[in-house]
């Protein structure tokens, strides 16, 4: 076998063997999704849920980060919201719906009556095959959450939000650091090598 053959199937064996620990791990820990371990790092890494904290989960469905949330917060209040369904988890309130939509805003304010401590979005847009418009508008969502958190976060309110490193990344890093304090970039392990997909860290709004 020629030589670049030898490392592309090297190199493809290595990633399936990623995904394939991450995926089952997330079956034996009972997750509905390898998504699960990014948060637990992410959490593990920054430190943002607590017993009571009051968090809002984008782009919830299957359900794997507010599985890790339900296990931590036992006496603060968790809403998951998605387009799509997703299975009932204990103490976790979830409603379908699209996260921009006014009635959606309104019914986040309803639910938690006063500010929250957390907003997670693992929210990305549905996948074209073109990478760079794929990564422009998730970073568009990215962006809109930003703007969306900093209207319903506690001044020492923390942000997590799903973005790519793509050709725009700078414009969303520098949105994010005028509205918050402390701004960073983190990659879980489980996150995929090949993917552009990195996480945002935002901490503290800059009205405080
Ligand atoms: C990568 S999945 C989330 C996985 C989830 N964090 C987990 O751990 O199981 C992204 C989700 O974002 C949702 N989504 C994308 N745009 C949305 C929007 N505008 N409003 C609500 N959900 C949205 C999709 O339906 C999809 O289920």
């Amino acid at each position: 076998m020629k030589k670049s053959k030898r490392t592309k199937k090297s190199n493809t064996w290595k990633i399936k063997q990623h995904r394939d620990q991450f995926f089952k791990k997330s079956k034996v820990l009972g997750y509905r999704s390898r998504a699960s371990f990014k948060l637990i790092e992410i959490n593990k890494k920054f430190k943002f849920i607590q017993q009571n904290t009051k968090l809002l989960d984008l782009g919830s469905s299957p359900g794997g980060w507010s599985q890790v949330a339900s296990e931590i917060i036992t006496k603060g209040k968790i809403l998951s919201i998605d387009l799509k369904d997703m299975k009932p988890i204990k103490n976790v309130k979830f409603t379908v719906g699209d996260i921009f939509e006014n009635k959606i805003k309104d019914h986040i304010s309803e639910f938690f009556v006063g500010k929250l401590d957390v907003v997670l979005s693992d929210m990305a847009a549905d996948t074209t095959g073109n990478k760079s418009l794929d990564s422009i508008r998730t970073n568009h969502i990215c962006t809109k959450v930003l703007n969306l958190s900093s209207q319903i976060l506690k001044p020492k309110g923390v942000l997590v939000s799903k973005l790519f490193m793509g050709e725009d990344f700078i414009e969303v890093k520098n949105l994010a650091k005028s509205l918050y304090k402390e701004v960073n970039f983190f990659k879980p392990q489980a996150s995929r090598n090949e993917s552009k997909e990195t996480y945002l860290h935002c901490k503290i709004l800059k009205t405080l």
